[in-house]
């Protein structure tokens, strides 16, 4: 079973290539992004706690995302998955660590990891471009991919196309910060078990699907 850990900054394309690896070969996605915007538009106590750490652009403490990732990762396998991609996560070396140690609990292991490369400047544009589907989490974005249809979403019709709220030019900021303080650790773990590549993210989107398929060959 592959096993992908997808790394990048904010705005990076994590999401896009995960997508295309649910559709076209069936993945299944774990955004810890995704997940955690979910608790913070709940009515759980950790809510108003998550929202405040996201808005910041700041990382949600360690024990918390491990305790969600790993209910994650047991449904997915009871469930048959054929193949796990991690998107945005691990984020802090801690976060290393213990994915090895979670997915070894159900008898899997990590088989490969990519980063996506570019630049604050190059994200700036992207960030500031992108929207989604509220109901069906497809991504878009003002310039490089805009829905077919004027605010209808071309993968499942819904009106309800929205702008995320750390999707601010200072936030980003922040949150760039936080992934250049703590990728260089979560490289040379990596690069030491060879299960890193990097990838050029500046490319288009077709591009990186195909380099993708290569490195994971599929
Ligand atoms: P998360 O949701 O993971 O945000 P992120 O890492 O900042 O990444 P994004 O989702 O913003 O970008 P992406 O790389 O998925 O890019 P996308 O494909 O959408 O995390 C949010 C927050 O949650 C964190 O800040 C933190 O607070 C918390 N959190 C999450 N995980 C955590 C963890 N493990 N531990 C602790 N806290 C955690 O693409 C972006 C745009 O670019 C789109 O519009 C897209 O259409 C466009 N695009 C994509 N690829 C291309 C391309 N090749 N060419 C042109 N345009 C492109
Ligand atoms: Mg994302």
């Amino acid at each position: 079973m592959k096993n992908i850990v997808i790394l990048g900054a904010p705005g990076s394309g994590k999401g896009t290539i995960s997508s295309f690896l649910v559709k076209n070969y069936s993945f299944q996605q774990i955004s810890t992004g995704d997940l955690l915007r979910e608790i913070s538009n709940s009515t759980s106590e950790l809510s108003s706690r998550i929202q405040a750490i996201i808005s910041k652009g700041e990382l949600v403490p360690d024990s918390i995302v491990a305790e969600m990732l790993e209910a994650k990762i047991i449904e997915f396998v009871q469930n048959g998955a054929k193949g796990l991609i991690f998107d945005g996560y691990p984020r802090t070396f801690a976060q290393t660590e213990m994915l090895d140690e979670i997915v070894a609990k159900q008898n899997l292991s990590i088989t490969n990891v990519l980063e996506l490369d570019i630049s604050l400047k190059d994200l700036e544009t992207r960030i500031l471009n992108r929207y989604s589907c509220a109901s069906c989490g497809e991504i878009y974005n003002y310039i490089s991919k805009p829905t077919k249809i004027n605010n209808i979403c071309d993968k499942c019709g819904s009106h309800n196309l929205i702008k995320r709220n750390d999707d601010k030019k200072e936030v980003l900021e922040q949150r760039y910060k936080t992934y250049e303080q703590n990728i260089a650790k979560i490289k040379e773990y990596y690069s030491q078990r060879n299960l890193y590549q990097k990838i050029d993210a500046t490319l288009t989107v077709q591009e990186i699907q195909n380099k993708v398929k290569d490195i994971i060959e599929l």
